[in-house]
């Protein structure tokens, strides 16, 4: 029988605003939430072109227009809704995605444990 996933505490949901994203480093993972509406996407902050973080200024993702999460460093540009790359230097690939829940007011992420890390 498999371990229960086993979630950890990010912050409180009204830290971050519907149409703005948040960065965190928990137990050595770089990672960042997106939220718009009431949905919350967290991914790995490991860009798959170089492995590098993409934020353009701290807890800064988004495009101009929102519409996209953008690598700062070649500009690649990822859907939202399931970090597809769908412009740039690593087309066809894709952000690797955690998952998320709301418990209390708290988000939660899944995170990986660190022999899975890319
Ligand atoms: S490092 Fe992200 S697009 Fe090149």
């Amino acid at each position: 029988m498999s371990k229960p996933a086993t979630y950890t505490p990010l912050c409180p949901i009204d830290a971050i605003a519907p149409g703005q994203s948040k960065q965190f480093s928990m137990n050595g993972i770089a990672l960042f939430v997106i939220r718009q509406g009431d949905t919350f996407y967290a991914y790995e902050n490991h860009c798959p072109h170089l492995g590098i973080e993409l934020q353009w200024q701290p807890d800064r993702f988004l495009d101009a227009d929102g519409e996209f999460i953008q690598c700062s460093t070649h500009g690649a540009l990822f859907l939202i809704e399931d970090g597809e790359c769908v412009s740039g230097p690593c087309r066809g690939q894709a952000l690797r995605s955690l998952p998320t829940r709301v418990r209390d007011g708290q988000l939660l992420a899944q995170l990986p444990s660190p022999k899975t890390l890319a």
